[in-house]
């Protein structure tokens, strides 16, 4: 198969060269990442802002210089894709800019690991896919609750019949802290932003796509007054198996990242509540009185052992360790197509159906 000879190419290696566009919340993780594996070197830095790209770089005591990075403004990201060498590009950079980034690195021929959304539009997402199988270079969306240990452990019980036939699933997704004002205007929305994770680790645990869904939202907080977004939300998606799904979305939980799962069904219930690990100290009663461990302050501790996983899977599957595509092409063009069903349920206020939004 095409894709399987550009494998094949970056197999000879046992080390893979990056580009890294971003260095903000989500890109000071790769960062992170990148820098400890031994698997990968750092090329090139593509940041707009140079105090944050120093800042990020000291503080994982990155010498650009000695390590042979090019640190680069979006204007000079051009020596990037000229680097017929390199070998792929992470993007993390505002979601309205990944379309660009992302087909001009896959142009120049690189394989591209890119932050969730791809894009919040599907003409645009699915372009991005198309070039992509033109060029045989994989085009990998981020959803990184997929590669954590607990909710990966759910995923497999339920697929293996644990919980029997499931009838019900709900997740429970509340930020901390409440992103920068910032974020918001370049966030792509509620929907596209937050609820694209839940929904798409929730197709992935089921193995199937709504027919049906229905959202409502609110805002709460009076500093997103004129900026036409939500900041509580609930969605409910039925699947053609029966099951009914229920997302709980907040942008502020006062008391640490709160993400939990619950899979309900004939034979059963499993959860994850908010740790990595299955077995977890997660309360205590005794003579003292209670206690609970306090739940992780937000994304990059939570997800930590994720956002690490799902690099060395990106990089196993170029070095040709792991066959397997684990975010598909229809993975993630149906949750940009069911992520945008939830925003137009909310802002009609009737139920969607899904092949209504289909092109
Ligand atoms: N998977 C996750 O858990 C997760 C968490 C947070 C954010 N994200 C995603 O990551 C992306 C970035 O979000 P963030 O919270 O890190 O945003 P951010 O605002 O913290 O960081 C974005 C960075 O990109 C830089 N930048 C913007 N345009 C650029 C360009 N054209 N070239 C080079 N640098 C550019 C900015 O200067 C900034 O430092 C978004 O798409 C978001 O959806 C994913």
């Amino acid at each position: 198969m095409a894709l399987r000879n550009s494998i094949n190419d970056s197999a000879r290696k046992n080390k893979l060269s990056f580009a890294i566009f971003g260095l903000g919340r989500a890109g000071a993780i790769h960062f992170g990442n990148l820098v400890r594996n031994p698997r990968a070197t750092i090329r090139y830095v593509v940041e707009e802002s140079r105090d944050r790209a120093d800042q990020v770089m000291s503080r994982w005591l990155f010498d650009h210089v000695e390590e042979g990075c090019q640190v680069l403004t979006a204007a000079e990201a051009k020596k990037v894709y000229e680097d017929h060498s390199l070998d792929a590009v992470i993007v993390c950079t505002f979601t309205h800019t990944h379309e660009e980034i992302v087909k001009k690195a896959l142009a120049a021929g690189k394989a591209v690991f890119c932050e969730k959304p791809i894009t919040t539009q599907l003409s645009a997402t699915k372009s991005c896919y198309d070039l992509a199988e033109k060029q045989r270079k994989m085009l990998y969306c981020a959803f990184n609750r997929r590669y954590d240990p607990s909710i990966r452990h759910l995923q497999e019980r339920v697929r293996n019949g644990a919980v029997g036939q499931v009838q019900s699933i709900k997740t429970c997704s509340r930020d901390s802290p409440f992103p920068p004002l910032a974020y918001f205007k370049i966030s792509g929305g509620m929907f596209h932003d937050c609820a694209v994770h839940d929904i798409d680790v929730i197709c992935w645990i089921l193995g199937q796509f709504p027919d049906v869904v229905y959202a409502q939202g609110h805002c709460f907080h009076q500093e997103l007054s004129g900026m036409d977004d939500v900041d509580q939300v609930a969605i409910t998606m039925k699947f053609p198996s029966g099951t009914i799904a229920s997302i709980d979305l907040n942008r502020e939980s006062s008391y640490g990242y709160d993400q939990r799962i619950e899979v309900f069904g004939s034979g059963g219930m499993l959860e994850t509540r908010n740790y990595s690990h299955q077995v977890n100290v997660v309360g205590h009663l005794g003579n003292q009185g209670a206690s609970a461990e306090p739940l992780p302050h937000s994304f990059p501790q939570r997800y930590a052992e994720a956002y690490a996983n799902e690099l060395d899977y990106f990089i196993d599957y170029q070095l040709g360790l792991d066959p397997h595509i684990e975010v598909s092409r229809k993975d993630t063009v149906m949750a940009t197509i069911i992520a945008e069903a939830c925003e137009q349920s909310y802002r009609r206020g009737t139920p969607i159906n899904i092949k209504d939004m289909m092109e």
